[in-house]
């Protein structure tokens, strides 16, 4: 579907945005895994969250669903049943990754299949560790799905020394490691977002800039009541929005603030971006707070390497708010980027060259300066929710008459995005 922009002059107002996306899979896995009855509050109601809740509803779970919440009848330790056909993981590499490492520890074969974008995404990241703890996985050839989860004789703890950024890698290892008696240890040398040790409890160390991250069948999830925050990288579309258009003043309520997760906060406040932090409080062990956002005149900042895999899913968002600011927006140090959804280097900076802007490409980021040249172009989304909504904020601050391609896209990780759009508009 193509998806018109029309120019928005001014924003004002509050939002409730749905809950956080990497908490709402956890709170799912988790409350499938314990032993009884756990509920979840304020989920994210999006076609991912929805692809982990059907694979676990084919791993015999109960799951009662409601537009916000969910009572979800946990199976307990080697209560899950062999599914009748594959897992659809969609567009999910949370929901794949992080249940490879679950399922790796079941005594039933399983096939996780996706869609085209999740097809191509690489999963020997998941399979080499897994597969030195003992799993047995089979992926096509070029290590991506379909991906077929065979029984083995028996799971073993490791140390395993984490050379990829990634959240997802680290849990399905924790995740796996939950499944035995001996301690399973990941070894993080950049810091990815905590939610799986956070929610499970787990033991952390820290050492010379690292963590030492531990799990073992003590920590496997117990029956809960998780209450999730609005996901940050959701707001992180309004934010840009509001801080870049006139006259504005939007609340944003309950957004997470983990500081794994708030980098895109910390540098929209750096390039002068008015964003006042009220009411912090926490809430199943995750930091949460209302943002107040006003009309900013941003610059723009040196972004530096620490801070990539805290922001990796807000790049999209931040480059449009780097191109309203003065001074060039470099990003650098970002290869993960080519691995998201779409390959995120690529499809932003093909979308900024056909609006005119100039743009250099590297192989780990990118650089953008100058204005919005050319009207009525159609913006190719790769079917990527945030090349989808980070495009439609541009097309909003812009009026120039932008359209945006295979725009259901946005259903991934937010349905409702126009409509919220349109409660905070003034025009
Ligand atoms: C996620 C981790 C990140 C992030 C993704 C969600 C998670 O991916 O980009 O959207 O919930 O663990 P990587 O683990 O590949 O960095």
């Amino acid at each position: 579907m193509i998806q018109k922009i029309e120019k928005i002059n001014s924003v004002k107002g509050e939002l409730v945005l749905p809950g956080d996306k990497s908490i709402s899979h956890r709170a799912v896995m988790f409350s499938a895994m314990a032993d009884g009855k756990s509920t979840v509050n304020n989920y994210l109601n999006s076609e991912d969250v929805n692809s982990t809740i059907g694979c676990f509803r084919k791993l015999g779970c109960k799951i009662e669903q409601t537009e916000t919440d969910l009572v979800i009848d946990g199976k307990g330790f080697n209560g899950f049943t062999k599914p009748s056909s594959n897992l659809d993981a969609g567009n999910s590499g949370t929901t794949t990754r992080l249940i490879t490492g679950i399922l790796s520890a079941q005594n039933f074969e399983t096939t996780i299949i996706g869609d085209a974008s999740l097809s191509k995404r690489p999963m020997k990241r998941v399979v080499e560790p897994l597969s030195k703890m003992g799993a047995k996985i089979e992926t096509s050839e070029i290590g991506s799905l379909p991906m077929k989860i065979i029984p083995s004789s028996g799971l073993k703890a490791i140390e395993f020394d984490m050379q990829v950024a990634s959240a997802q890698v680290k849990s399905a290892v924790l995740l796996a490691g939950l499944h035995l008696e001996e301690e399973t240890i990941v070894i993080e040398h950049s810091r990815t977002r905590n939610h799986t040790e956070t929610l499970l409890g787990l033991k952390v160390e820290e050492f010379d800039g690292m963590r030492k991250i531990y799990s073992s069948k003590k920590n496997y999830p117990k029956p809960a009541n998780y209450i999730v925050p609005s996901d940050i990288s959701t707001a992180a579309f309004f934010i840009v929005l509001a801080l870049n258009s006139n006259n504005s003043e939007l609340l944003l309520k309950n957004v997470l603030l983990n500081e794994t997760r708030n980098g895109i906060i910390k540098i929209l406040q750096k390039m002068n971006g008015r964003i006042e932090i009220e009411n912090t409080r926490e809430s199943s062990g995750e930091k949460l707070g209302d943002l107040r956002i006003f009309s900013s005149k941003l610059k723009n900042i040196e972004i530096n390497e620490e801070i990539i895999p805290n922001i990796i899913d807000e790049i999209p968002i931040l480059a449009v708010a780097g191109l309203f600011s003065e001074g060039k927006f470099i990003i650098r140090n970002a290869e993960e980027l080519r691995f998201k959804e779409s390959d995120r280097i690529d499809a932003l900076c093909s979308n900024f060259r056909k609006l005119g802007i100039d743009c250099i490409e590297y192989n780990d980021g990118f650089e953008i300066s100058g204005k919005v040249f050319n009207e009525n172009i159609l913006i190719e989304s790769y079917h990527d929710h945030r090349i989808a909504m980070a495009f439609s904020i541009l097309g909003m601050l812009t009026g120039k008459n932008i359209s945006i391609n295979d725009f259901e896209s946005v259903a991934v990780s937010n349905p409702e995005f126009l409509n919220q759009i349109n409660i905070i508009t003034v025009n």
